[in-house]
């Protein structure tokens, strides 16, 4: 099995994963500043570089669902192919719904997002302290539970090219190859 993912598909992957890196140190790291201007900087470049990922996952939700990925090799067990399609699947949903749940917060809560403080996004939700809580809740366990995620796929890449030895790595890498599908 040859067919590798297209040079868009690897670009959003890629810059995706940069994005969601880098998000999950800043959450992590700014929440525990004690409360200064800086701190809440941060909390606007969270916000602000949040809503950024919101509107590329979307895209790329849109784009992957008008794109067919390389098909798995017919020679890997039926349930590593469910386990591998439920694993994206999953990383998708959570995609979206990171940055979907800090919004919503931030909404709840009555801190309206100024895209780079020029562009105001509107709050989707009422201020509602107690929602705002649990939206809170539920932005923190959703990124705890992509961690978990996000563990098991990096160690499914591994493990296919450094113990299977096949090309579900490669063929995700930028360079040598024909870009098929
Ligand atoms: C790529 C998307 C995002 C990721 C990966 C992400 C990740 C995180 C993480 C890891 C934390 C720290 C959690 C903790 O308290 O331990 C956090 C906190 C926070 N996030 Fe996000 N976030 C994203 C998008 C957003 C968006 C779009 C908003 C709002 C528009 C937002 C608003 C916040 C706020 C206000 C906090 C601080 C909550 C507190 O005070 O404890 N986040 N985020
Ligand atoms: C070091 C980090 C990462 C590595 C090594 C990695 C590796 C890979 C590889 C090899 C594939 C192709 C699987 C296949 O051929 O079936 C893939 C697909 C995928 N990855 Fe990652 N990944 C990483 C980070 C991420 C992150 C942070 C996200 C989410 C933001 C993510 C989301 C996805 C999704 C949704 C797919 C499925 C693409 C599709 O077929 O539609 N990956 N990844």
């Amino acid at each position: 099995m040859k067919a590798r993912y297209t040079k868009t598909a690897k670009g959003l992957h890629w810059l995706m994963a940069v994005l969601f890196f880098g998000m999950l140190g800043l959450g992590f790291y700014m929440q525990g500043l004690p409360l200064s201007p800086d701190k809440l900087k941060l909390y606007s470049w969270h916000k602000w570089v949040g809503v950024t990922v919101f509107l590329l996952a979307l895209f790329r939700i849109a784009w992957r669902v008008t794109h067919q990925p390389p098909a798995l090799s017919s020679s890997m067990p039926r349930l590593m192919q469910i386990a591998a399609h439920a694993g994206h699947h999953m990383l998708y949903m959570l995609m979206f719904l990171i940055p979907l749940s800090g919004w919503l917060m931030s909404s709840a809560k009555g801190f309206q997002t100024v895209w780079f403080g020029v562009l105001p996004i509107p709050d989707l939700l009422e201020k509602d302290k107690m929602l705002g809580e649990l939206l809170q809740t539920v932005h923190v366990s959703l990124n705890y539970l992509f961690i978990a995620v996000l563990v098991a796929h990096i160690g499914a890449a591994l493990k296919h090219h450094f113990i299977d030895k096949d090309d579900i790595l490669t063929r995700m890498l930028p360079g040598s190859g024909k870009d098929k599908s």
